[in-house]
């Protein structure tokens, strides 16, 4: 099955004083999915947003809210992120006691449902739950941090959960986050990912977001 190449930028590495400028930017450079990554301080070391700039991001912006939410006890947020605009709700099965009911929640609230992979989690923990998703995110660094090194074996990841997703003629979207860049676009999506995640190579002090959107989408084309 060949989907449509889709970049998510994701806004932590965006400049925050310029929120709403850089996510304009990144829409008009033909983004189609803005990434918003949620951590809480206990899942992951580090602390990020809630549901009050994902509020913020929906009132300017068209593009759909791809939530990552790297936070423990997921099901305690569902509503507010529903409520904020969330487009997509993704949890993480490390972070989610009862994952088949937390999926269900999130598809009652009327988004879809995405399940995350950490690094050391193998994607056969998704076999009962795969064909009630709408995303697979294969991690391809260990969450917390924008920036990180892209760990190599997370392409044959990609690959793994790929087949299983064909082989039960899923439509889920294919996801991969941390570390994508240009030289390594071309490899995932080859593998079987259909959306990319990337913030450090898309919002950079150096650059422009629109040319770093484009040299993505190009490396990602093959
Ligand atoms: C990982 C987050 C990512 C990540 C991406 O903790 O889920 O979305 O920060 O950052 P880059 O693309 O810079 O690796
Ligand atoms: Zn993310």
């Amino acid at each position: 099955m060949t989907h449509r190449l889709k970049l998510a930028p994701s806004i932590i590495a965006a400049d925050f004083a310029r929120l709403a400028a850089q996510v304009h930017e990144a829409e008009a450079a033909g983004a189609d999915w803005l990434h918003v990554d949620v951590m809480d301080g206990h899942f992951v070391p580090n602390i990020t947003i809630g549901p009050f700039i994902v509020e913020t991001l929906h009132m300017i912006t068209r593009l759909p809210l791809d939530v990552h939410l790297m936070i423990a006890e997921p099901d305690r947020y569902i509503e507010d992120f529903v409520q904020a605009g969330a487009h997509t709700l993704t949890v993480h099965v490390e972070a989610a006691a009862h994952l088949h009911r937390t999926i269900a929640r999130i598809k009652d609230s009327g988004v879809r449902a995405g399940v995350a992979l950490n690094p050391a989690t193998p994607p056969s923990v998704l076999e009962e739950v795969l064909p009630e998703l709408d995303l697979v995110l294969v991690m391809s660094v260990n969450p917390g941090f924008s920036g990180q090194q892209f760990i190599k074996a997370s392409t044959y990841k990609v690959e793994r959960v790929r087949r299983m997703l064909n082989m039960i003629g899923s439509r889920a979207d294919l996801e991969v986050d941390g570390g994508v860049n240009a030289s390594n676009a071309a490899t995932l999506v080859e593998a079987g990912a259909n959306v990319l995640v990337a913030a450090s190579a898309v919002f950079n002090p150096h650059t422009s977001i629109a040319a770093n959107l484009h040299r993505l989408r190009e490396a990602g084309a093959g």
